[in-house]
């Protein structure tokens, strides 16, 4: 089938394969070009199919040679109906793991469950026996208790006042006023259940019980801070109780792991377009601004750039893993440089629809809004036929 995006709000319906590919294929060149990082040989990755999950799975196979895992809940082809990205992905990284004699098996399923926990500890036990670093890169607006068979969605709301700031459709390029009416209580609690540390906890718990960590396993979970402009919606909002959930919960596994010297950490990573980030009101906005900055300060990265640099230059430098005064590794250290965030501040108070194509970079979010789904790649035939039913091979 000839395969176009179809957009739906923040999300695009369809996804090319050979444009998945090709993404997939561009990130595994740029670590490859960065040299061997000395790291983790077997890995598993809970939420490896895009985002940050999927760069942290490239690097681990394909700067450290390392076997790997990848467990992600993707919608898989149907005969006319194409996959989720995550899923081509996959299928691609599959691929090229199998050309370098790399191991690489994938799990498809939700990552809450029991089921998919004792799944993947099967694998583990069969394939590889012991794992040395998990990455926990979950991003979902909901989650099934595993326990209480509850269902929880995540809200992505303000505490104790009404949120009101400028916002950008990328679609339109309009921007415009949003007021988010604040979280109740219970909105709080189903975010920190849904995006908090509860499940890396009991995926931690899982795979030590199994006997399946190996010892001095690592494990690192994902982390956003952000400017103040974000503030009220993001840090100091629901998903932020979140991430301070996630955050506190790094104490507790490495407490837990200290029997075999394990340790976990959380990473604050960069603003970036994914899947998950575009459905935050307000964040593309700072997002197209801050890209225009850090572009033209020669400091922009992506996904992919901030897995190398983490695993580089603080995972797995041979000399200890530099952390801030409350324990996270900071990749967010270039967004967060005083003279860029001033200059987004500033910006920020400017921004109209008018002016936003000039100072903002609304063309590189689009484009990397595009990316996502396998389109706008160079070098992929877009008018071609293409085979939407692809496999992820390790999945029957
Ligand atoms: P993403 O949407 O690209 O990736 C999410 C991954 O989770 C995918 O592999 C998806 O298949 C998987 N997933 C979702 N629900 C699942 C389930 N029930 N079972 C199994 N797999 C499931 O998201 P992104 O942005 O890479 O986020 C990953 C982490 O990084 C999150 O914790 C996020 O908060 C954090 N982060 C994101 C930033 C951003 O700007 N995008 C910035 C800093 C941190």
């Amino acid at each position: 089938m000839i395969i176009e995006p179809r957009m739906r709000g923040f999300i695009c319906l369809t996804a090319h394969p050979t444009g998945c590919e090709q993404n997939v294929k561009n990130q595994i060149n740029y670590v490859k070009s960065k040299g061997h990082i000395e790291g983790a040989k077997k890995v598993l990755v809970i939420g490896a199919s895009t985002g940050f999950g999927l760069a942290s799975r490239i690097t681990s196979a394909f700067g450290s040679d390392a076997a790997t895992i990848g467990v992600f809940f993707e919608k898989p082809p149907m005969e006319g109906k194409t996959a989720s990205p995550g899923w081509y992905n996959s299928a691609a990284f599959e691929n090229e793991a199998q050309k370098a004699g790399l191991y690489a098996k994938s799990i498809n399923g939700d990552a809450f469950s029991n089921e998919i926990k004792q799944q993947t500890i099967d694998m583990i036990k069969a394939d590889l026996g012991q794992v040395d670093l998990v990455i926990y890169s979950l991003a979902s607006p909901a989650r099934l208790h595993p326990t209480t068979g509850v269902l929880h969605r995540s809200a992505l709301k303000p505490i104790g006042g009404t949120f009101t700031n400028k916002t950008v459709d990328f679609h339109t390029g309009n921007v415009s006023q949003i007021s988010i009416e604040p979280a109740v209580q219970e909105d709080i609690d189903n975010t920190v259940v849904v995006m908090g540390g509860e499940d890396w906890s009991m995926w931690m718990d899982a795979l030590k019980s199994a006997g399946v960590l190996a010892n001095g396993a690592t494990t690192v979970a994902y982390s956003y801070i952000g400017p103040e402009v974000t503030e009220a919606v993001y840090r100091k909002g629901t998903i932020g109780r979140a991430k301070d959930h996630l955050e506190a919960t790094a104490f507790s596994i490495t407490d837990s792991l200290k029997d075999i010297d394990g340790k976990a950490y959380v990473s604050v990573n960069k603003a970036l377009v994914t899947q998950a980030s575009s459905a935050i009101p307000v964040i593309p906005l700072y997002i197209s601004l801050l890209y225009k900055i850090m572009k033209a300060e020669g400091i922009h990265e992506g996904c992919i750039e901030q897995m190398q640099r983490l695993y580089s230059e603080r995972l797995y430098t041979g000399n200890g893993v530099p952390t801030d005064d409350k324990g996270r590794i900071r990749i967010d250290d270039w967004e967060m440089r005083a003279d860029v965030q001033e200059k987004v501040a500033s910006l920020w108070l400017e921004a109209t629809t008018e002016n936003l194509p000039q100072i903002g970079d609304l063309e590189g979010y689009r484009s990397d809004f595009h990316n996502l789904f396998g389109f706008g790649f160079e070098g992929v035939d877009y008018k071609a036929d293409t085979n939407e039913m692809v496999n992820v091979s390790s999945i029957e």
